[in-house]
């Protein structure tokens, strides 16, 4: 098993069979290993820094209707809200002066925001924050929308491929998407040159091994700036509210095999992994993670992006989980930067 690790850490590949029996393995050992290996990675190619993003969470309407998701549109309990131009640039004032230099808005599918609403918010973000980077995370679009948002100055795009098979892909969602155009607008999205991240849930309903290896596969081929994994966590409101909820160790041995094989990747301790351990994050930074993502969000609607069951930091100001951060990641030996934090190919 370790050899496998060498093996991933030296040639940044392994095959199918290889990363089978590297998923399949496992002991407390080889974890540990990975993860030790991936956490000096992390370090030879960004230091003790870890970059930060804003998230604003602008709008939990969507038209779709991912079982998995608590603002998928048949959730009739979700309260439903909109920032507006005006409070989103409120956020991205209170983010900049806290040292945001990147703001990622994130929402729903939601009609209501045109490619026109869209692309005057993005060129109006970049007019007045010339210095940050601007990334979307807001679903599937055409290559037309996606072209447009990057002439208006967006920089990246986030858009978890969620799994890579379509056979599992059928059962996390219904049948009006497709994993192969998930694919494509990835794809799509990298010829146009944004910084692209892709990513799974971690324990998802139906995940088997042979998933992961193809995500595993996926990810090398698609070679993404970025990758966001987490765990999956049960929202009440949604099909399935009875699924157990992906592991801290599943998630960190992962987070570490993405550090070998992609050294040079933006990769986050995400919400979700504190969300299922206090230190999720710091344990996920060890692992090879080095971004960390808090909310921008006006407090007022924190609680309405339920996207999963016992959501942290939903009552805090911005303000105090920036520091909360910063506390976190000086105690392990890390420090919050400053900085656009754009991808950076230093390893080979
Ligand atoms: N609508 C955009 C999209 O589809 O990419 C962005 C918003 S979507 C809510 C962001 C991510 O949240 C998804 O890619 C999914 O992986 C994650 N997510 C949704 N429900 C989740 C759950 N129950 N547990 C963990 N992560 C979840
Ligand atoms: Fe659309 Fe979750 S179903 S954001």
């Amino acid at each position: 098993m370790k050899k496998l690790i060498d093996k991933l850490h030296q040639e940044q590949i392994l095959s199918a069979e290889e990363f089978r029996t590297l998923l399949t393995d496992r002991s407390e050992e080889t974890d540990l290993y990975a993860r030790e290996l991936a956490d000096q990675v992390r370090q030879q190619v960004y230091g003790n820094q870890i970059y930060v993003r804003g998230l604003i969470e602008f709008t939990n309407y969507c038209k779709n209707d991912c079982y998995y998701c608590g603002i998928r549109r048949s959730n009739r309990n979700a309260q439903r809200y909109r920032l507006t131009e005006e409070d989103i640039l409120a956020c991205c004032k209170e983010g900049y002066e806290l040292g945001f230099r990147t703001f990622v808005l994130q929402g729903g599918e939601d009609g209501y925001y045109t490619d026109e609403k869209l692309t005057a918010l993005i060129r109006k973000i970049k007019e007045v924050y010339p210095d940050c980077a601007l990334t979307l995370s807001i679903g599937e679009k055409s290559e037309e929308s996606y072209r447009a948002y990057k002439e208006a100055g967006a920089d990246r795009y986030l858009l978890r491929h969620e799994t890579a098979r379509e056979e599992h892909y059928r059962k996390l969602h219904p049948e009006e998407m497709s994993c192969e155009n998930r694919k494509n607008c990835l794809r799509t999205l990298k010829k146009l040159g944004y910084q692209t991240g892709a990513g799974f849930m971690v324990g998802s309903p139906y995940q088997t091994i042979d998933d992961l290896v193809e995500d595993f596969l996926f990810l090398k081929e698609l070679d993404p700036e970025m990758v966001g994994i987490g765990p999956f966590i049960s929202h009440q409101d949604t099909p399935f509210h009875d699924e157990k909820s992906g592991t801290l160790e599943d998630t960190l041995f992962y987070l570490a095999l993405l550090r070998l094989m992609l050294p040079n990747v933006l990769l986050p301790a995400t919400t979700a992994l504190g969300t299922i351990c206090p230190k999720g994050r710091e344990l996920g930074v060890k692992s090879g993670a080095n971004v960390v993502m808090p909310n921008l969000s006006p407090v007022s609607v924190r609680k309405k992006y339920m996207l999963y069951d016992g959501k942290i930091c939903t009552g805090d100001e911005a303000a105090e989980c920036r520091f909360c951060l910063s506390r976190r990641m000086e105690l392990i030996g890390c420090q919050i930067v400053t900085d656009r934090g754009d991808y950076k190919k230093v390893l080979q």
